[in-house]
């Protein structure tokens, strides 16, 4: 069978490499006639060095066969692009499947192009949900879902949500709790990090005499739209950082939007408390996240990967669609508002963290399982 791959921002090279990974395996062990052909579209959503190539350097993700080069833009110019270039490609390499991932703009149009062409739609990470519809994501992940044929989701969670909205395995739709192939992901190359990463060593977080890192410092991205593109909202979110950062540091790898933005509300904190340094490689952040004192973030993939580390993590938004990482206590939402903040990370010390939970995000073998349901086509 011929499979299209779609992804153009980064969380979702870091999603695709493990399924990539899955079908070079399953072609290694199949006969000829049965091998899986994956063909690589890559929407060019993002595009710098760092937002892109490093990730198919890292994570051996192969070349993309198709490099549209779309860029950024508005929501409806970036995803009406999309939507014709992949057209196109879909046209003429006629696929019998298409795979997209997560909730970005090249999620929805990759999903919209191919169902408009009658061609399958497998959506990884399906069913998650913030309920909040002001997110581009939500709009994203609700419309994804409804176009989608195999609905393959991380959590137990996702499957509920789901169900709510009538989307049921049956009447030509799988839908499937596989696990979080973020989660394949950070297994397979958080091994692979603590051999070839260097980057305690290049922030000076490790003595040269140490074999971990033994300077504390707090770990914080920011990139959600709903925080940058507010000033009074990054304003408050910068504030409260750099109060944190009073004897703590925070190492703040910087979103390209994130920087754009803080150039156009003229914020440039003078302090050293906050390090702005470039976005990391994948490698780097893994090494980052795992040996941080705590993580401040606004992303969905980094709250899952301080989950996984056993860091604790402080949510800076008002709702998450990782539930189950509050539940347990390793992720607290503490929206913006800077007094919230510090006093959270002040008892740090005294969160009673209960013990993670074994599967809920899987078994590491979240993709060989989406392989597995494809193969089957059984819908
Ligand atoms: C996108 C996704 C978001 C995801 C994030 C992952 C949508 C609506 N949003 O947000 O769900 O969490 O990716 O990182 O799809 N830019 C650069 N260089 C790049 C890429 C972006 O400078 O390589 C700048 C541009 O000024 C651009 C801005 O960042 O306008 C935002 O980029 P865009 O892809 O629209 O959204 P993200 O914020 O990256
Ligand atoms: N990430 C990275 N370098 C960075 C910031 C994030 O490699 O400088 C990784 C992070 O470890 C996670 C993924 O990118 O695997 C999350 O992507 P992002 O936060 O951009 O998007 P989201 O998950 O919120 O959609």
């Amino acid at each position: 069978m011929k499979i299209i791959t779609i992804v153009g921002a980064r969380p979702q090279f870091i999603k695709a490499a493990a399924v990539t990974r899955a079908i070079q395996r399953y072609n290694k062990r199949c006969p000829s006639k049965q091998k899986l052909q994956e063909i690589l579209v890559h929407t060019g959503q993002h595009y710098d060095y760092l937002m892109d190539k490093v990730f198919f350097e890292e994570l051996e993700l192969p070349t993309p066969d198709y490099q549209l080069g779309v860029g950024s833009g508005p929501h409806a110019q970036q995803t009406g692009m999309m939507l014709e270039g992949i057209e196109r490609v879909l046209e003429k390499e006629n696929p019998g499947m298409v795979i997209v991932y997560g909730d970005t703009n090249s999620t929805l149009a990759g999903a919209l192009a191919a169902a408009k062409l009658n061609i399958p739609v497998a959506h990884v990470e399906a069913g998650l949900r913030s309920y909040n519809r002001t997110m581009p994501e939500e709009i994203n992940r609700v419309l994804t879902d409804q176009l989608s044929t195999f609905l393959f989701c991380p959590t137990s969670q996702a499957v509920k949500n789901l169900a709510e909205e009538g989307i049921k395995p049956g009447r030509g739709r799988v839908v499937k709790k596989v696990g979080d192939v973020m989660y394949d992901s950070i297994l397979y190359y958080s091994k692979i990090a603590e051999k070839k990463s260097t980057i305690l060593k290049d922030l000076g977080l490790r003595s040269p005499q140490s074999a971990i890192g033994n300077l504390q410092y707090y770990l914080a991205t920011l990139h959600r739209a709903e925080n940058t593109d507010n000033s009074n909202r990054l304003k408050s979110i910068l504030r409260a950082l750099n109060e944190i950062g009073e004897n703590t540091p925070v190492i703040l790898p910087l979103h390209p939007r994130t920087k754009k933005m803080m150039g156009a509300y003229r914020l440039f904190p003078g302090s050293r408390r906050i390090r702005f340094i470039e976005p990391v490689s994948y490698l780097d952040m893994v090494t980052l996240e795992k040996n941080a004192t705590a993580i401040l973030t606004d992303s969905g993939g980094v709250q899952k990967e301080a989950y996984w580390f056993g860091i604790p993590c402080f949510t800076l938004r008002e709702e998450t669609e990782w539930v189950e990482t509050v539940k347990s206590g390793w992720n607290v939402l503490v929206g913006i508002e800077p007094k919230k903040i510090v006093r959270e990370i002040i008892h740090l010390g005294k969160r009673r963290l209960s013990q993670k939970g074994t599967g809920i995000f899987g078994d590491g073998k979240a993709s060989e399982k989406i392989i597995q349901v494809l193969i089957r086509g059984s819908v």
